[in-house]
């Protein structure tokens, strides 16, 4: 075995880093699509190899049927009032050649919504009916030297989500090249084997597999390649001959580790080569070094206590549906980060695998999950019906997928699963214990519960970290009952809220933030929640008593499609109750609404909950938790606007979220007093303030200290349209002139070919007007196209894929795709 560090030179690692892993090479272009309007799939038909698909759609992966279709009324809420369900074929051609054919082939999918059966030349050769599993079919048996043809059907039934699931392929597809003497799918598996005094050790274990029957010499060499520097360490091994079998290296010569703050990566490379030179395969691992530890009293990261800053995220990307788009989530995740956030919770299914590179390179902690359901169904045709047959694979492919990722931390094997309550089905979640044990022994469990009785019973010890969703008022007495078990909020808050929209006057009653009648909307308060859920701050006066809580993720980081509310009406919200009784209240509650309601629809198609509206504005919310989060940031936000015409004289509320621990409030510079946040208290709060049109200003101390201060002055009428692109720039513009906004390449977004604009409706002087709503209407000059509009208002019916749209309280976003080189103008008219 030789070993060694090197110091290369910046051209050898740029092209060692450009090696493919695997031969795995993106296959996302010139797809065949068609969507049938009912009937059979008939594969006989639409897999066989001479069909003719010319006359069918040719499209590019990711797609999402549903997101193309208009909003329709008529459909539930919880849909997103998208039509994603239906049956669905994709096909595409590929030729190879005699030389190809010695190697073995897989069509690797990230994601297919849903029931995905795969055809290669006609034959099937693999199946994975869960939506969000990320599998690998052998293409290898039914290939052909010249044309082949795979054909992928898609049945994707209605009634099986909570939320909007999507329809289509909705994320990448991969061709993947194997020699027979190589590499194992999935067959790299490197984990932390100590510390060497402040130094690393990792293990990296590989998975050889020769099909080839290959008898001579074989070299194994692991390459180290510390990221953003030149220095490299190999390893190189001889092995006389392979089986299929394990190789097993322990090194790591420098010591970074990864942690949020510091999200150190290395690049492992691990090359399998035959001796006498038939057959060379090279995979890349990205791996962080850290070492994670849970005690009873939370999470320990490189040996400090983490608390986990954490919010639950559903997989859709807004405007863009369910398609995976690195450059949205890249955007998503940095405005997390700059609420403080550290960590995410991937509610309630497998992650997209890139969110899961981002979250390694930009710093977050992830907890896993699998499933929202194991064999108690929520919905008709939901997971529960395929748990039996499919669970342990679906599992096991996750964790095999994902074991790499230094963000991971937890697998959580199910959310408010029904077997909480019924004692002779917790074997379940035991068995799901046992297999993440079994496949990745360094990582523990969890779950989210709602059972509050299930908590004090020996199913709390069916997972290691204890998820309570909604019960932070149990955290005291589960630390007592199981002292050694640490434990966490899995869901947090709840709390709902409609970006701008405020309700008077303010009641501190949490159902009271809404009303049931036009324009269904929900105050942004922030007092707001179900009856099952809370404020944020009800939350940390509980965290606050229990510092051994190991953190929280708040339901939800960002709005989402679908799961509207409280403008629902979907009877699975009853999956929060736990008796008969509580369920049966609840529905006489939802009818009485119902009724009263039933004379205008019920337009809500997105949820409430996201601290970020779906269009990825902040609501107020978002400065409540960097008040909270990020301590160490002297801020302060005031909620509301002030820009209240017919208000005048009434009693207007001001509540100020700020990292100080003092304020003082001026309304047209009279002092309204100076405020001292007590035990307890998360916000600071002037509720007898009467409106007059205005400044309002805020100054607010920590430690006796200026630390922060902002106005809100009154606005005007709409005068202006302020258009910025992610670079922050700002051109302003007359209204009603078309207002123009260049983005040059150089300000395109990192990770991919978007560009994300803001639409801001201004009075003369720039000043937001708060309730703006003008209708809006997009061009674009120069190599780019519009992808999608969204506003944030969960009411709205205007399709994402529309050229115009109404501004919601002063904002509309656009997302243009960069089609070539140049400069890209984004024109709007009124
Ligand atoms: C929880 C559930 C989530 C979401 C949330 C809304 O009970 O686990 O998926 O429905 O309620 O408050």
């Amino acid at each position: 075995m030789r070993q060694g560090i090197l110091i290369l030179t910046a051209l050898l690692v740029a092209s060692a880093l450009s090696a493919q892993p695997s031969g795995r090479k993106a296959f996302n272009d010139d797809w065949k699509f068609m969507k049938l309007d009912g009937g059979d799939l008939a594969p006989e038909r639409y897999a066989a190899p001479g069909y003719l698909d010319k006359s069918w759609r040719t499209l590019t992966l990711p797609h999402d049927w549903g997101v193309e279709h208009p909003f329709k009324q008529v459909n539930p809420g919880e849909t997103g009032k998208l039509e994603w369900w239906g049956k669905a074929w994709y096909r595409k051609h590929f030729t190879l050649s005699a030389e190809d054919l010695k190697q073995e082939w897989a069509l690797g999918i990230d994601g297919a919504m849903s029931g995905a059966v795969v055809y290669c030349n006609g034959t099937e050769v693999g199946r994975r009916p869960y939506g969000y599993a990320s599998f690998e079919v052998d293409l290898t048996p039914a290939l052909i030297e010249g044309e082949n043809v795979v054909a992928v059907s898609l049945d994707n039934p209605e009634k099986s989500s909570r939320w909007y699931p999507g329809g289509g392929i909705y994320r990448n597809v991969w061709l993947i090249q194997r020699p027979k003497l190589g590499i194992a799918p999935q067959g790299i598996c490197v984990t932390m084997a100590g510390m060497d005094d402040s130094t690393p050790k990792v293990r990296i274990e590989t998975t050889l597999k020769n099909h080839a029957g290959f008898t001579g010499p074989v070299r194994v060499t692991t390459s180290i390649f510390m990221l953003n520097d030149f220095q490299v360490s190999f390893r190189e091994q001889t092995l006389a001959s392979v089986t299929d079998g394990q190789v097993v290296v322990e090194e790591m010569p420098w010591p970074n580790l990864w942690s949020p703050s510091s999200p150190h990566l290395y690049d492992i490379f691990v090359r399998v080569e035959a001796e006498d030179g038939s057959s060379v395969e090279t995979c890349r691992v990205r791996y962080g070094c850290r070492q994670t530890e849970w005690k009873p009293d939370g999470f320990y990261l490189n040996g400090e206590r983490c608390f986990l800053k954490g919010v639950c995220l559903h997989h859709d990307s807004g405007a863009l549906g369910a398609v995976w788009n690195e450059a949205v989530w890249e955007r998503r995740l940095l405005l997390l980060q700059a609420m403080g956030c550290n960590a995410i919770r991937t509610s309630h299914n497998p992650p997209a695998p890139e969110l899961l590179d981002l979250c390694d390179r930009m710093g977050f902690l992830v907890m896993d999950e699998l499933t929202d359901t194991w064999t108690v169904p929520k919905k008709p045709n939901g997971y529960a019906k395929l748990f039996d047959e499919w669970v342990e694979r679906d599992l096991v492919d996750l964790i095999r997928r994902d074991r790499n990722h230094p963000s991971v931390i937890l697998w959580s094997i199910g959310n408010e699963c029904g077997e909480q309550g019924y004692p002779e089905k917790w074997s379940i979640p035991q068995r799901l214990t046992d297999i993440c044990h079994r496949e990745d022994p360094t990582r523990p469990t969890t779950s989210g519960n709602d059972n509050l009785w299930a908590a004090s019973t020996p199913y709390a010890q069916t997972v290691d970290v204890y998820g309570f969703n909604y019960k932070p008022h149990a955290y005291a007495e589960f630390r007592d009952a199981h002292p050694g078990q640490p434990f966490l909020g899995s869901e947090t808050a709840s709390c709902i809220s409609t970006r701008g929209y405020y309700l008077f006057p303010v009641s501190d009653e949490k159902l009271e933030g809404w009303t049931d009648e036009a324009p269904f909307q929900v105050s942004s308060y922030d007092l707001y929640a179900p009856r099952w859920a809370s404020k944020p701050d009800y939350e940390w006066f509980y965290e606050d008593q229990v510092p051994e809580c190991a953190g929280e993720f708040v339901w939800t980081g960002f709005d989402y499609l679908g799961e509207p509310t409280p403008y629902n009406l979907d009877p699975s919200v009853l999956t929060n109750f736990h008796t008969e009784e509580e369920k049966e209240a609840y529905r006489q509650k939802l009818l009485s609404w119902g009724q009263k309601i039933s004379e205008v629809p019920l337009p809500s198609r997105s949820s409430y909950f996201g601290i970020i509206d779906l269009a990825g504005f902040p609501k107020d919310r978002f400065w409540l938790y960097q008040a909270r989060w990020r301590p160490e940031l002297p801020m302060v936000h005031i909620v509301p606007h002030w820009t209240w015409p017919g208000r005048e004289g009434e009693v207007t509320p001001i509540h100020v979220y700020t990292s100080g621990d003092e304020a003082e409030l001026f309304v047209n510079g009279k002092s309204q007093g100076r405020k001292v946040l007590g035990p307890g208290e998360y916000r600071l709060r002037w509720d007898d303030v009467v409106y007059q049109p205005g400044k309002v200003k805020v100054v607010a101390y920590k430690n006796g200290a200026l630390w922060a201060e902002e106005t809100v002055r009154t606005a005007g009428k709409p005068r202006r349209v302020r258009v910025s692109a992610e670079d922050g720039l700002v051109g302003l513009y007359d209204w009603p002139k078309p207002v123009r906004r260049k983005v040059k390449d150089a300000v395109l977004p990192q990770a991919g070919d978007l560009v994300f604009y803001t639409v801001r409706i201004t009075d003369r002087r720039g000043r937001l007007c708060p309730d703006a709503d003008n209708l809006l209407h997009f061009s674009v000059k120069g190599p780019g196209e519009i992808l999608a509009v969204d506003n944030g208002d969960p009411t709205s019916h205007v399709p994402f894929y529309s050229h115009e749209m109404p501004a919601f309280h002063g904002l509309c976003a656009v997302i243009v795709r960069r089609t070539g080189p140049g400069t890209i103008r984004l024109r709007v008219r009124r």
